[in-house]
């Protein structure tokens, strides 16, 4: 239903992203995290926050396993809750983003197209998608919290990357590569090497200015 049909208008306030921006210093943007279960989004997600704070720049992070507590906890893990799942936390993502804060969105979003209409939402170049490459067998090895073993036994269904779709990123702006041999997020400093990545990103496109 779109807003004509359903009577509403929308309201502009004078107060624009332009002026938040000046008033906090900062250039609001999504960096959406996309990669499987175990792959390390999360820990990537509070490292470069952690990183962003010491630079002194306000970020905020939406977990896909944390939004699903609230915001999303009447969604499941079938594919259109997915795709809702995904289209509420980019819009989510978008109003952070307005707002002039650097938001860290990480979620499995396993498909392309929800990922490309949540990068549909930004302006150009504000949305900043970050490919945790890491294979299955080694996100399945790590198994912090003993899902893919329950997958395997079939107690969970419709487990992404076991018996349900993850789609790679084709064209995205950060590729992390792991693939296990490094001690993977379990050394902080490979950790805090990955958050360095996105940070220099941020740093030579203009975010941190
Ligand atoms: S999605 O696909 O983007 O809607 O998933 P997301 O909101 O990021 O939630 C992923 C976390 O939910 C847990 N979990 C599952 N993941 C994948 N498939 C199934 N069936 C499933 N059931 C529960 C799991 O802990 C995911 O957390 P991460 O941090 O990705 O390991």
């Amino acid at each position: 239903i779109n807003g004509k049909q359903n009577n509403i208008v929308w309201h502009n306030c004078p107060i624009t992203k332009s002026d938040r921006q000046q008033l906090i210093k900062q250039k609001g943007c999504v960096i959406w995290i996309t990669g499987l279960s175990g792959s390390g989004k999360s820990s990537l997600a509070c490292a470069l926050s952690r990183a962003l704070y010491n630079r002194g720049k306000l970020s905020y992070i939406l977990d896909g396993d944390n939004v699903r507590h609230g915001l999303n906890s009447d969604l499941s893990f079938k594919a259109e809750d997915r795709a809702e799942n995904i289209r509420r936390v980019g819009e989510v993502a978008k109003l952070f983003a307005d707002a002039g804060i650097i938001c860290i969105a990480s979620l499995i979003s396993p498909y392309r197209k929800e990922r490309a209409a949540c990068r549909a939402l930004l302006p150009e170049g504000d949305f900043i998608e970050v490919f945790m490459d890491v294979p299955l067998h080694v996100c399945e090895a790590r198994d912090p919290k003993g899902l893919y073993k329950r997958a395997r036994a079939g107690k969970i269904k419709g487990f992404t990357g076991i018996d349900d779709p993850y789609e790679p990123p084709l064209d995205c702006e950060i590729v992390i590569q792991n693939n296990g041999d490094n001690g993977f997020c379990s050394s902080s400093s490979s950790l805090s090497e990955m958050a360095d990545n996105v940070v220099t990103y941020l740093d030579q496109n203009g975010y941190l200015k």
